[in-house]
């Protein structure tokens, strides 16, 4: 009955998605129905340490312990510029492409009039991604799956 199951989720899901997503993205996660089955994690507990610790090291302090982001995150500042939002699954993190999330980080928003600021000097590649390993393990199952099938090709 798992697949009972992941429709009952799924539709449950779907208000919550509603309000979370960018409009002209909202519907363009569920139009292939790709969420059919979960897509199983692969999470290695010795990588999954090492991002977290970087993670509350250099990004906590804006980003919130466990990623839930600002308070009115969707409020602009007192400067109009954009809070740090949630990397939690809970904000639109996961309507980005891995690699379009390893730019953000890399380069930051400063150059784009926003508050984000860069990670490349300070930060490897590797330790990158380690982060956004630990990030997108903090995401539920539905939101890590279309996430997955949207951006992961699979034969
Ligand atoms: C000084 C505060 C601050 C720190 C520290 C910080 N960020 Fe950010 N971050 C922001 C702000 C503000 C934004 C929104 C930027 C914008 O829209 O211009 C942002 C945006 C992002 C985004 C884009 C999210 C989305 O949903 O579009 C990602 C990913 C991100 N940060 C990851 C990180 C990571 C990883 C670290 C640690 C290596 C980090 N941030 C550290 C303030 C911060």
């Amino acid at each position: 009955m798992r697949l009972k199951k992941i429709i009952i989720l799924g539709a449950s899901l779907l208000p919550l998605l509603s309000l979370v997503a960018c409009s002209e993205e909202k519907n363009a996660a569920f139009s292939d129905n790709q969420q059919t089955e979960y897509v199983e994690r692969k999470v290695n507990p010795r990588e999954y340490s090492q991002g977290q610790r970087l993670y509350q090291l250099n990004c906590s302090s804006c980003h919130g312990k466990q990623g839930e982001g600002a308070k009115n995150w969707q409020k602009r500042d007192k400067d109009g510029k954009n809070q740090p939002p949630p990397l939690n699954g809970t904000g639109h993190t996961w309507h980005h492409s891995p690699k379009a999330l390893a730019l953000v980080i890399r380069n930051g928003t400063g150059k784009i009039g926003g508050n984000m600021p860069a990670w490349k000097d300070k930060l490897s590649n590797r330790e990158i991604e380690l982060i956004l390993g630990w990030i997108t393990a903090q995401w539920p199952d539905e939101i890590y799956t279309i996430w997955y099938n949207q951006h992961h090709q699979q034969n």
